[in-house]
């Protein structure tokens, strides 16, 4: 199949690991010219010298979603530019556990600013160019929580669950202008935040690490944690020309894992 990916300008933040790294390798073999975003120097300039050498054609931008400054400047950048992107990758690190009761109103503040109003600001400043070409794709990584909340991680199902009318609000607006906005929901993808979960709970709960992993591999019809290559598979087609009519839509990338039909 002819994804119609090649020459197409890609924007992916948490390119450096896991899912956004694998988006960013499936979308540069694809033939899309990939900037990939984060904050490691050393992983982005490494990807980016590893997919070159393969003939891909890859760039780099520092940004941390956490900094005003940052998004400022490269919100700036982006509406400034000549050229502009034609994908859109919302993606980024996950906030920290914790019950909804133990929250703190400066994490929620901070989690905000960086999982949503950065989202929002940069999505407004790529809007125009894919205007212009009348074809766009804006894809948010969120997680299986915006449909069966998780315990333990308050801000990751509240804040994402918003993505999610913030995107079908925006893929209203925008579908006559050739643009889709899609937002795709990982179960259990193997990355380094799996693991940072799994500790996370061995250490509140007392298990070891393998008895939370083997519980949670048996909560997974698949009964295996995903590859990121998969979850990446599902965003390069929502990416590509053949998905130009699906929009507004959640996929779940997930094993079978969210109970719910
Ligand atoms: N893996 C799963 O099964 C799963 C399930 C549900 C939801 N999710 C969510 O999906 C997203 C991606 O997951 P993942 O497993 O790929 O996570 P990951 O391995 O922890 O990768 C997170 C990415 O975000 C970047 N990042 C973190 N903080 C940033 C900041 N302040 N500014 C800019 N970039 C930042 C990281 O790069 P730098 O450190 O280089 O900045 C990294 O590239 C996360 O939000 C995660 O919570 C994942």
């Amino acid at each position: 199949m002819d994804l119609g990916l090649t020459g197409k300008k890609a924007l992916i933040f948490g390119a450096s690991t896991g899912l956004g790294r694998a988006i960013a390798i499936e979308l540069a073999m694809e033939g899309a010219q990939v900037t990939l975003c984060s904050r490691s120097e050393d992983k982005l300039a490494s990807l980016a010298e590893s997919l070159s050498e393969l003939g891909c054609s890859a760039n780099y931008l520092i940004v941390d979603l956490s900094s005003k400054e940052d998004r400022e400047k490269l919100v700036a950048n982006l509406k400034s530019a000549q050229d502009g992107y034609d994908i859109l990758i919302n993606n980024g690190g996950g906030p920290p556990p914790s019950t909804t009761s133990e929250t703190t109103t400066e994490q929620w503040i901070s989690s905000f600013n960086t999982m949503l109003l950065s989202t929002f600001e940069i999505t407004q400043a790529v809007l125009p160019h894919m205007r212009k070409n009348q074809w766009g794709r804006i894809i948010n990584v969120v997680s299986n929580g915006v449909i069966q909340p998780i315990p333990n991680l308050s801000i990751s199902n509240t804040l994402r669950a918003s993505v999610i009318g913030w995107a079908k609000t925006l893929s209203n607006e925008e579908a006559a202008n050739g643009i889709t906005v899609n937002s795709i929901l990982p179960g259990r993808i193997d990355t380094d935040r799996l693991k940072v979960l799994d500790a996370n709970k061995a250490a509140r709960t007392g298990a070891s690490v393998e008895s939370v992993t083997q519980a949670s591999l048996k909560t997974i019809p698949a009964g295996r944690y995903g590859k990121p290559d998969e979850f990446a598979a599902a965003a390069v087609f929502l990416a590509s020309d053949r998905a130009g009519y699906i929009t507004g839509s959640m996929m779940r990338v997930d094993g079978g894992l969210i109970k719910s039909v």
